[in-house]
């Protein structure tokens, strides 16, 4: 375990690009090893959650490399071309890569293993356990459908109609892969729209979707068994990993700071879109397209917050940015009310306990009721000066210590390993800027 500290920064000044977007770099990486030909990606997330993925796709066939200059090179197997696995398939800390590889392998005909680290082994995988069944797969698992699991790829799969019971990206994820290799329509309808980087992706190597607005929601409809073509992409830098960046300069006096690439879709936005309601000095240039997303650049000065309701419709928007956006709320004037919170109790860590717990631990006043989440704000600087459990959490840990930054005293987090899952070079990045983050005593 690495602990870190994060005490008084300068305002931070310059720009910066932030690394790849890890849902795309994931996408990218599958749906180059299920096409024909070789896929060249640039600007992919070399985070640990993303060479977990690339080490899987080898054990299941394609061919996965990457040259000097940081380009990869994917050489794909086909559709439905993938092989059993010699080995057990370990996901590491990634959510997205364990849900995304069960979708695209349970129409395979073959058996292969999963598993993950300790955080990822108590995350519910009932939730593509059970649409991947109705494609006829078959599924061994420990209780409450946790990981290591079996899954026995069905050789007859017969393509499904399905509505999100939860609204997540990695479910709808998992059911589209799944259609790939099945004949006919998949159909996923999703109440309230998330990310759509899957159907981008799609698009671009050439699969069939079809998108409409219907009465109950988004329904999303693929044809089977196409010839996924290579296509090569350039992967916009995360908006989910500008936050961190972003939010310091927020709440750090006189700071000015530009993040150049970061990707806009629309489905991702939540968060800007929040902060600018608080007050925030955020602004964007030269939008342009790159592989079928919106990206621009950002800049962002320090700016006085104040607080706002956040309705439970924008969750799915900004999933990821809770923690973020909570540290934020700390450094504003009044309360902040986030609604709809109930899917941050299955992410990395119960993220609603460890926002609550590490806020209350730096002196800022919270409450959780329900499945919403309370911050009030002074208006002033938190006391900070503790030490913040990260619990295998990346976002938990880089919230944090972007909160140290800006508190009144430096603030310790116990494991900072873990943000290498999705922001290698964070605190290379940070410091860069003007933030003042260094190893510390466990
Ligand atoms: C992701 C979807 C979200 C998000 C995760 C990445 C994806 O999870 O929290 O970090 O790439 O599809 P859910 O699908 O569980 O909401």
């Amino acid at each position: 375990m690495t602990a870190l500290s994060s005490g008084s920064s300068r305002p931070l000044k310059g720009r910066c690009r932030v690394p790849g977007d890890k849902s795309i770099s994931h996408r990218a990486l599958i749906l180059g090893s299920l096409a024909i030909g070789r896929t060249r990606i640039k600007g992919l997330l070399e985070g640990d959650d993303v060479l977990r993925t690339a080490s899987a796709l080898r054990e299941l066939g394609a061919r996965i490399e990457r040259a000097k200059d940081g380009t990869w090179s994917v050489d794909g197997a086909g559709t439905g071309g993938w092989h059993e696995p010699n080995g057990v398939l370990d996901l590491g800390n990634s959510g997205t890569g364990a849900r995304l590889l069960l979708g695209a392998v349970a129409t395979h005909p073959f058996t292969a293993f999963f598993t993950g680290d300790d955080s990822l082994r108590r995350r519910p995988m009932a939730r593509v356990i059970e649409p991947l069944s109705r494609f006829g797969a078959r599924f061994t698992a420990r209780e409450g459908g946790r990981l290591p699991l079996a899954v026995v790829g069905t050789s007859s799969p017969v393509p499904i109609l399905y509505t999100l019971p939860v609204p997540s990206a990695q479910v709808k994820s998992a059911v589209l892969l799944a259609g790939l290799n099945a004949p006919g329509e998949t159909t996923v309808i999703e109440p309230i729209a998330t990310r759509d980087h899957t159907e981008n992706l799609l698009r671009h190597f050439r699969a069939q979707v079809e998108i409409a607005q219907v009465e109950n929601g988004r329904r999303i409809t693929l044809s089977g068994q196409p010839e996924l073509r290579a296509a090569d992409l350039a992967v916009p830098g995360d908006p989910s990993s500008a936050a961190f960046p972003a939010v310091a300069a927020l709440i750090t006096k006189g700071s000015d700071i530009a993040i150049e690439n970061v990707g806009i879709n629309a489905l991702r936005a939540g968060l800007f879109a929040t902060l600018l309601e608080m007050g925030a000095r955020i602004s964007t240039s030269k939008p342009r397209e790159q592989g079928g997303e919106k990206v621009a650049d950002l800049r962002i000065r320090a700016s006085e917050l104040h607080g706002v309701e956040v309705p439970a419709s924008r969750a799915p928007s900004m999933i990821d940015e809770y923690p973020v956006l909570a540290v934020a709320a700390a450094f504003a004037k009044g309360r902040t009310v986030m609604h709809g919170l109930g899917e941050l109790r299955v992410k990395e860590s119960d993220r609603l306990a460890a926002i609550s717990a590490g806020l209350k631990a730096c002196g800022v006043h919270v409450e959780v009721e329900g499945d919403t989440l309370v911050v009030e704000g002074a208006g002033e600087r938190p006391k900070g000066g503790a030490k913040v459990a990260a619990l295998l959490d990346h976002r938990i840990a880089m919230a944090f210590l972007v909160l140290g930054g800006a508190a009144q005293k430096p603030v310790r987090i116990d494991d900072g390993e873990t943000i290498n899952t999705s922001f290698p070079g964070f605190t290379k990045l940070m410091n860069s800027l003007g933030a003042r983050i260094s190893g510390a005593k466990a």
